[in-house]
């Protein structure tokens, strides 16, 4: 049984003041049609014998998920919900153990919900081909091809051929700029697109061999969980003693069996506002649009308003200004990663 398991309990603070703590990125329309979230159910709707999803998210956004969900026609998804969030690791061991009680032989299709993917026919194929990997025990990843020395992604460096992919003898989390540079030059690496395929028991086994204590303790909390209408409810005591860490950390850079597939597939991480403007239409001056705005003499900027509220800028390079009712953003494009910051000060102020 392949059974898609979306994450979709991340904060997005790097695309303030459009995505919120009540309304992260993930639920919203950023690009494309429907929200992000809806644009990740939908595209594993495409893909042949697929089971029911898991969509594993942050109790804050229940009604969201749940909302979104039945506006796409899905009424048979499985919605696990965190009282805290604890980063993918543990989000994906509840899935896991979510799957196994469906089959004991589930395969888990692990997708964040945040991603845009322009080619679907090439995703499909890709999922397709990594299937057989899968089911013989093999932790695959989907590996894009990088064309910049990206700090916030893995890298993947290719081993020997294994299938229709490559064993992964080198997965590098997040690596420092000089190391992204030298894996870029070097041309043997792939990013890691965050996107997953393996079965649910070897998943599961990972944790066991690499983090047993963060097994443990989600064992606990799923054991305690409560159903609740159509939510999967996991108990706030045991889930707060899980230890807070990324797939990446805790399993991909330790594993011994680990696979990519090379996908081209047009994929994005709508990361920053830097990242949205580097997927959107531009016009002859290199300016990303949306709503009513007005650009004069200004270039590589990406210009977001809200309702009618006009936005115009003259004589400004690479800026990013984003006005929604009750906050404006002004940050040039190299800042983009530092949104974050306001965000933390705005929490810290209270
Ligand atoms: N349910 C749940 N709970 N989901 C979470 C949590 C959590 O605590 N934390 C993050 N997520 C979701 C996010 O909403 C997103 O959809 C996905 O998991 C990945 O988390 P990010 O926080 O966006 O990870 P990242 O972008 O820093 O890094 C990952 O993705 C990169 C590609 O986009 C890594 O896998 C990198 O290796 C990879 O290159
Ligand atoms: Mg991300």
């Amino acid at each position: 049984m392949l059974i898609p398991l979306i994450l979709s309990g991340g904060s997005g603070t790097r695309l303030w003041p459009v995505s919120r703590k009540n309304l992260p990125k993930q639920f919203l329309a950023l690009a494309g049609q429907g929200t992000l979230f809806q644009q990740a159910i939908a595209r594993t709707r495409q893909l042949p014998r697929v089971a029911a999803p898991i969509v594993v998210a942050s109790d804050d956004h229940r009604f969201l998920a749940a909302d979104q969900l039945l506006e796409s026609g899905i009424d048979d998804a499985t919605i696990v919900l965190e009282p805290l969030a604890r980063n993918t690791a543990p989000a994906i061991a509840l899935g896991a153990l979510q799957a196994i009680d469906r089959d004991a032989d589930a395969v888990l299709l692990v997708l964040p919900a945040d991603h845009l993917i322009g080619d679907t026919a090439a995703f499909a194929a890709a999922v397709e081909k990594a299937l057989p990997l899968a089911e013989q025990g093999w932790l695959v990843t989907f590996g894009i091809r990088p064309d910049r020395p990206e700090t916030g992604f893995g890298y993947i460096h290719h081993g020997d051929a294994v299938g229709d992919g490559y064993h992964v003898d080198k997965f590098v989390e997040k690596p420092d700029l000089a190391t992204a540079q030298s894996y870029v030059a070097d041309g043997g690496y792939d990013w890691n697109s965050g996107m997953f395929l393996f079965k649910a028991s070897r998943y599961l086994e990972e944790l066991a061999a690499h983090a047993p204590a963060m097994l443990a303790a989600v064992r606990e909390a799923h054991a305690k969980a409560s159903v609740d209408l159509d939510f999967v409810r996991i108990d706030r005591d045991a889930f707060a003693r899980v230890p807070d860490d990324s797939i990446d950390y805790a399993v991909m850079e330790k594993t011994r069996r680990a696979a990519v597939i090379p996908v081209s597939c047009a994929w994005s991480d709508i990361g920053s506002w830097s990242a949205l403007w580097q997927t959107s239409a531009h016009d002859a001056q290199g300016n990303a649009h949306d709503g009513d705005t007005l650009a004069i003499d200004t270039r590589n900027s990406l210009l977001r308003s809200h309702d009618r509220h006009l936005l115009a800028t003259v004589g400004v390079d690479d800026l990013i200004v984003v006005t929604t009712p009750d906050a404006t953003l002004v940050a040039h494009r190299d800042a983009a990663q530092d949104v974050k910051k306001i965000v933390e000060k705005l929490k810290a102020a209270g």
